[in-house]
């Protein structure tokens, strides 16, 4: 039985990851995205394909302050077994156009936003259990990989987030809490699209799903403060 906090449920790897993980119907699934809509969807098609409601849709901009997350769990959720910091923000544009929000967003969204939930859920990791968060990279962040024009801003906050795993992971080791990273190759997704329109990725988000799901609830038995590359091939 596992208390499971995924943020970017609503679409694409999360949603994926989330259908996955409610088949266990002991497991308690909070999905977190900024469309509530897509989250009910989500939840709802968990329902219908398990009969067992364990998926909880929480409105939450990752770019607002955690209280706003705070607010929105339950009383009864002290432990947090399995944080999966799946959303993610992409911008494709030739590095001169890259503004100003353009690096800030992305920073917001796939930094920020990751330690805004790790500090914002702190005092429920590790608690009563060894707890796994679970930090959803890019090869674009993987050093010595290939890289793209378009996706400097990108790539480079995925790189942050990689050395944010390892550091945390120190940060961490005496709280019975293991931090690690996947950085993906490329998934079939919307996020795909935006930034190779063109390509055909290798794997769909369900398929990619079944290994972030193993990875996320058994991966901390085995490493810590990893940063795994996950790719079959390069766009
Ligand atoms: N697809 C790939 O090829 C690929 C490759 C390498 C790494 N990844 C990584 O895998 C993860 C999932 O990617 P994906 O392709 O499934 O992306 P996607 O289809 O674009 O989905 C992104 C998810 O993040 C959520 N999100 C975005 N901004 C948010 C915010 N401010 N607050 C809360 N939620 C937010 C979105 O929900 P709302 O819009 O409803 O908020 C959505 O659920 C990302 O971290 C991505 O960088 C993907």
């Amino acid at each position: 039985m596992k208390n499971i906090i995924l943020t970017g449920g609503s679409r694409g790897i999360g949603e994926a990851v989330a259908l996955q993980l409610a088949a266990n119907p002991t497991h308690q699934v909070y999905l977190i995205a900024r469309s509530g809509e897509a989250l009910q969807r989500v939840a709802a098609q968990a329902y219908q394909r398990y009969q067992h409601r364990n998926v909880f849709p929480i409105i939450y901009d990752l770019t607002t302050p955690a209280v706003g997350l705070q607010e929105k769990l339950p009383e009864s959720l002290t432990q947090v077994d399995v944080l999966i910091n799946n959303a993610g923000f992409l911008v494709n544009k030739p590095f001169e156009q890259h503004s100003e929000e353009d690096w800030q967003k992305t920073f917001e969204v796939n930094v920020f936003g990751v330690v805004r939930m790790i500090k914002g859920l702190q005092d429920k990791l590790g608690k009563e259990r060894r707890s796994h968060i679970l930090n959803v990279g890019s090869m674009g962040g993987f050093q010595g990989s290939t890289k793209f024009e378009g996706l400097v801003a990108y790539s480079a906050s995925k790189a942050a987030l990689a050395n944010l795993t390892e550091s945390l992971a120190q940060v961490f080791v005496d709280k019975h809490i293991a931090v690690n990273c996947l950085a993906l190759g490329a998934v079939q997704t919307d996020m795909l699209k935006t930034a190779f329109p063109t390509y055909q990725a290798p794997l769909s988000a369900e398929e990619m799903a079944k290994f972030v799901t193993y990875f996320a609830l058994e991966g901390h038995q085995f490493f810590n403060g990893k940063v795994i590359p996950v790719a079959l091939s390069t766009p």
